[in-house]
């Protein structure tokens, strides 16, 4: 399959905030700036029988929004597993800044669908655990309270996380992992568990974020409309055989693993247009959301006219 892996839709984040956003010292934000990412022809097998990924290439700009969209058990999660070290590849290679992952890499920052806080610690602590080993107690104290206050959480920086909404505990996490100051920011799912309004507020709040402290951004969602609000480009992930080993697509009609696996790789990648914020209601996200719709097997009354 030939996969397109050119960086024609890479746009770094132009947006300017409509609210206020702390100022991130150039201290403070300088420990790495956004890097660059590229995953070559990877391939994750589990055992001898069960290849989930194959084939995946992937260049993704500094500062880019890259969403990798795909039905749930297709490999999201495991892909953006790759990248952070957590695991490793069978085959293939993924590079950050050009250097090789290698085992959990202090370049990068996990948040996730659940926000994972202590229970027993306030929020302040709870983000300072994100904060590099070594930092010193008054600047990270400081790295902290501006963190807290970039996502709208200065005054509930004492509270504990069962205080909290899901929202605020998911802002927490955020600001945890910023803390680190990534150069690249993994991101899985990481509204999935929100309600729909506050899902939408986060997605404001991930903009400004990214405009105050511009790491590259890998987002794992399943959500279409979060995908064409958030990101670059849409990279859509694609099963090409289903349990009884069927081919059901791929460019080259190939099953990549055994009989009766499940193998994921790129099925498409979109370059979202237009300029964040983008208006939801935008006709050609419209059209572009029926299509990738139909990417995951939804068809939609829009895209049969
Ligand atoms: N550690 C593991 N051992 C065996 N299988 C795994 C492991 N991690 C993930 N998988 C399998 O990989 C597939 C994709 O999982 P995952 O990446 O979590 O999907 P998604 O995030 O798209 O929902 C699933 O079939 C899952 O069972
Ligand atoms: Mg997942």
């Amino acid at each position: 399959m030939v996969l397109p892996t050119a960086q024609s839709g890479a746009r770094l984040n132009t947006r300017t905030t409509t609210r206020p956003v702390a100022d991130v010292p150039a201290e403070a934000s300088a420990a790495f700036p956004a890097l660059p990412v590229r995953l070559d022809g990877i391939a994750r097998r589990f055992g001898a029988a069960h290849t989930v990924l194959s084939g995946v290439d992937l260049d993704v700009a500094p500062g880019e929004i890259v969403a990798v969209l795909g039905p749930s058990g297709c490999g999201k999660s495991t892909l953006l597993r790759q990248v952070s070290g957590l695991d490793a590849p069978t085959s293939g290679r993924v590079t950050i800044d050009g250097t090789p992952v290698v085992g959990a890499d202090p370049r990068t920052a996990v948040a996730f669908q659940e926000p994972r806080l202590l229970p027993w610690r306030t929020l302040t602590r709870n983000v300072a655990l994100g904060l590099p080993p070594g930092t010193a107690k008054d600047a990270g104290r400081a790295r902290v309270a501006q963190l807290l206050d970039l996502v709208g959480l200065a005054a509930s920086a004492g509270l504990r996380p069962r205080q909290v909404s899901g929202g605020m505990a998911q802002r927490a996490s955020l600001a945890r992992a910023l803390a680190r100051n990534p150069g690249v920011l993994l991101l899985d799912e990481p509204f999935g568990a929100l309600d729909a309004l506050t899902r939408l507020r986060m997605q404001d709040l991930l903009l400004d974020v990214h405009a105050a402290q511009p790491a590259t951004i890998l987002l794992v969602t399943h959500d279409v409309e979060e995908a064409l609000y958030l990101a670059d480009r849409v990279v859509l992930l694609r099963t090409l055989s289903d349990a009884a080993g069927r081919v059901d697509g791929g460019a080259d009609g190939a099953v990549h693993g055994g009989v009766g696996d499940r193998v994921s790789s790129i099925a498409r990648i979109v370059d979202v247009p237009g300029d964040r914020p983008r208006d939801r209601a935008d006709r050609d996200l419209a059209d572009l959301r029926a299509e990738l719709l139909e990417g995951l097997g939804v068809p939609t009354h829009h895209s049969r006219h």
